[in-house]
């Protein structure tokens, strides 16, 4: 409390329950929690401790976190996954189980692209739910990419997921180049607005790639690059997935309407605590088929 950090007991107890071996400190054997710890644990303890005190967020003091039914390595400064997106990947599910079964175009209605993979949470999560998926995801940075394809080969998901070093704003071409048509193109993009940023948590502002978090002047410029690419990419009648800021969807939708006529609004989603916007853009006509009612 003293030091501010933020959640000071649930980090206690996830730094206690890693060091006995368990996920959470309800999970940790009975017995052990009263037991003394060795010199080397009592030592280890500090050491977490002292990370977590100087604000690094526990995720990366335990270098461990649970997405949906995933364990994922972390690594500063790759982002941490945030639980609103596990709803984000709950909706790309959905849909493509809705999705009639696949004719001709077989192969792009199993193929999807993640701009931003981040750990690789979204696009590790949804290949593990749908044995039938193969995906390309992508990041500017290197940390990012080497932390996704290393808990792509943790969760032997490594044949199913190609992983690329590109930056959507610098190389949009070999962006198109290294993806043929998908059905899904799915990103949880930077969307912060800059002037929101020195306003973060110490946790956040001093950890975590600003790379990840800074969308620019109106947290768009990323978003609007995966939009305007979006139809070169996607199958017909294929669809984007964006998580957002809550300031973003009338202002995306407006943006698309004048500048990328190949793509319609399919609707605006929100997560259960109301906060999080999700926006779901398709290829073609939004109201031929598959509309969520
Ligand atoms: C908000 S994080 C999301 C990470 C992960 N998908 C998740 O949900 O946990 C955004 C990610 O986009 C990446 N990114 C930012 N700008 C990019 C760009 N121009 N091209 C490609 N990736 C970018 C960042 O490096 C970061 O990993």
């Amino acid at each position: 409390m003293e030091r501010g950090v933020t959640e000071p007991d649930s980090s206690s107890h996830h730094i206690i329950a890693h060091l006995l071996g368990a996920k959470t400190i309800e999970s940790v054997e009975p017995g052990k929690l009263t037991e003394f710890l060795s010199r080397e644990q009592t030592e280890q303890m500090w050491k977490l401790c002292t990370r977590r005190l100087s604000r690094m967020p526990v995720q990366y003091v335990i270098e461990e976190w649970d997405f949906r039914d995933l364990t994922l390595k972390m690594r500063p400064p790759v982002f941490i996954p945030r639980p609103a997106t596990e709803e984000l990947v709950e909706l790309v599910l959905t849909d493509l189980d809705r999705k009639p079964s696949p004719g001709p175009d077989a192969d792009a209605q199993h193929a999807f692209l993640e701009v931003g993979c981040g750990s690789g949470a979204i696009s590790l999560s949804l290949l593990k739910s749908r044995p039938q998926l193969k995906a390309v995801a992508l990041d500017q940075s290197l940390d990012a990419v080497n932390l996704t394809r290393e808990n792509a080969l943790r969760l032997g998901l490594q044949d199913r997921l190609q992983v690329y070093h590109a930056d959507v704003l610098k190389d949009p071409e070999i962006v198109l180049d290294i993806c043929g048509p998908v059905s899904t193109l799915v990103s949880n993009p930077p969307y912060l607005f800059s002037g929101d940023l020195s306003s973060l948590e110490p946790e956040i502002y001093r950890f975590e790639d600003h790379a990840a978090l800074d969308g620019g002047e109106d947290g768009l410029t990323v978003i609007q690059r995966i939009l305007a690419l979006a139809p070169q990419i996607l199958s017909n009648h294929g669809r984007v997935y964006l998580e957002v800021d809550h300031r973003h969807p009338s202002l995306i939708r407006r943006w698309v309407e004048l500048n990328v006529e190949e793509l319609q609004h399919v609707e605006t989603h929100h997560d259960v605590t109301g906060r999080q916007p999700f926006c779901i853009f398709q290829k073609g006509n939004a109201h031929l088929e598959m509309d969520r009612r």
